[in-house]
């Protein structure tokens, strides 16, 4: 795999930038990957995990990065795609120097990336990076920020499921079908009340002990079951990935017995190649980073000064876009994950030529 891209060189990334810092004192080693700022700044989330060499920590950011361009895209964001990752424990090496450290890297950027919360960073964390670069969003309600992003996710997540509804069922509702909610955490408890609002019977499961205990409380009708293979193989019309990524592989695929799958989890799609599984099998999967852009969508309108109704309204947007793309998989004959990314590169191409009209 190489960063450079020639015309001979199928295997390229086609990445803008990739920047590598360092500071010895704090131990921050952190990788920012640019994929795209043809529609604007590259927007990504920072991941600080331990990974087992720098290849691995090189191979995520440039992965990510290139997802964001194209979830950005979808979301109708004036925002490229970009991601960074910090290589190392976050148990053992997050501080505020390293976390002002790295906020001065991507100062130095002086926009064209910016940053905000992934795994292994939180909102506190954006606070303190805020301290030394503008370019960071994703920062709490006392800092100036929207705060929890999972309210949006869950909002957008839900109306991505009633286009998928609709696709297949006629009308945009989950009243009266029976959804499998697999992990019931910040998302998925949101997603749970959407459900039961719209008239939706919920099938749930969670590793969490406190999270189950969290569904019995709190929404008393909502069935419980022992662990994700249950919830596969159990009697429901849409499966919702609330959990890790991955959800979707050889063995589930086969023993699905629902007809939609939209969910919150990244990276659903355990391999390339599932998305035809599921085609094959007449499931209708609704791209994961197409019905889970909610979240983005409200840390890219706190770069505008956050306002709550306006980045709702953008989320429920994904409602169009979710029908959209379902539509263009049909009429081009390709899974919606293909369709998804045609979409994409179709508005990255068309917005982005427009700043070749010289302004001055
Ligand atoms: N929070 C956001 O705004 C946001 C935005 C986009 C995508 N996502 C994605 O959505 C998913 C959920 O995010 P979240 O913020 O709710 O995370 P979370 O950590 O709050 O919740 C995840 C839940 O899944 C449960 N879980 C983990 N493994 C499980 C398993 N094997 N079986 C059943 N339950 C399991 C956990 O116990 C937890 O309750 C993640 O994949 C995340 O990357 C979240």
């Amino acid at each position: 795999m190489g960063v450079f891209a020639t015309t001979d060189d199928p295997e390229s990334t086609g990445h803008e930038q990739v920047v590598f810092c360092q500071d010895k004192q704090t131990g921050l080693k952190a990788i920012i990957g640019i994929y795209s700022t043809a529609l604007g700044p590259a927007l990504g989330g920072t991941r600080f995990y331990p990974y087992d060499s720098e290849e691995a920590a090189l191979a995520d950011v440039l992965d990510l990065s290139r997802g964001m361009a194209y979830k950005n895209a979808l979301a109708g964001l004036d925002l490229g795609g970009g991601k960074a990752v910090i290589w190392g424990d976050p148990e053992q090496i997050k501080s505020e120097a390293l976390l002002r450290a790295y906020g001065r890297f991507v100062e130095s950027l002086s926009g064209r990336y910016y940053t905000a919360c992934d795994v292994g960073t939180y909102v506190a964390d954006m606070d303190v990076i805020a301290r030394e670069t503008r370019y960071v969003t994703g920062r709490s309600v006392e800092h100036g920020g929207a705060g929890d992003s999972s309210i949006l996710t869950a909002w957008g997540v839900f109306q991505g499921m009633r286009a998928a509804a609709e696709h297949v069922w006629g009308v945009p509702t989950l009243h009266g079908k029976r959804v499998g909610v697999a992990g019931l955490g910040k998302v998925g408890r949101y997603l749970v009340g959407h459900l039961l609002d719209d008239g939706a019977e919920v099938v749930a499961t969670d590793v969490n002990p406190r999270a189950l205990d969290w569904a019995r409380t709190t929404h008393p009708q909502v069935t419980l079951l022992d662990d994700v293979t249950a919830l596969v193989a159990a009697d429901i019309d849409v499966y919702a990935p609330c959990a890790l990524g991955g959800a979707l592989d050889d063995d589930t695929v086969p023993a699905l017995r629902a007809k939609v799958v939209a969910g919150a989890a990244n990276n659903q799609l355990a391999h390339p190649g599932v998305e035809k599984l599921l085609a094959d099998r007449g499931i209708l999967y609704a791209p994961d980073y197409v019905v889970n852009a909610g979240g983005v969508i409200q840390v890219a309108d706190e770069i505008e000064g956050f306002d709550f109704d306006r980045a709702k309204l953008r989320a429920t947007r994904i409602y169009d876009t979710t029908r959209e793309i379902l539509r263009l998989a049909d009429s081009d004959g390709v899974p919606p994950a293909v369709a998804a990314d045609r979409l994409a590169e179709r508005r990255m191409a068309e917005i982005g030529r427009l700043r070749t009209i010289h302004l001055r």
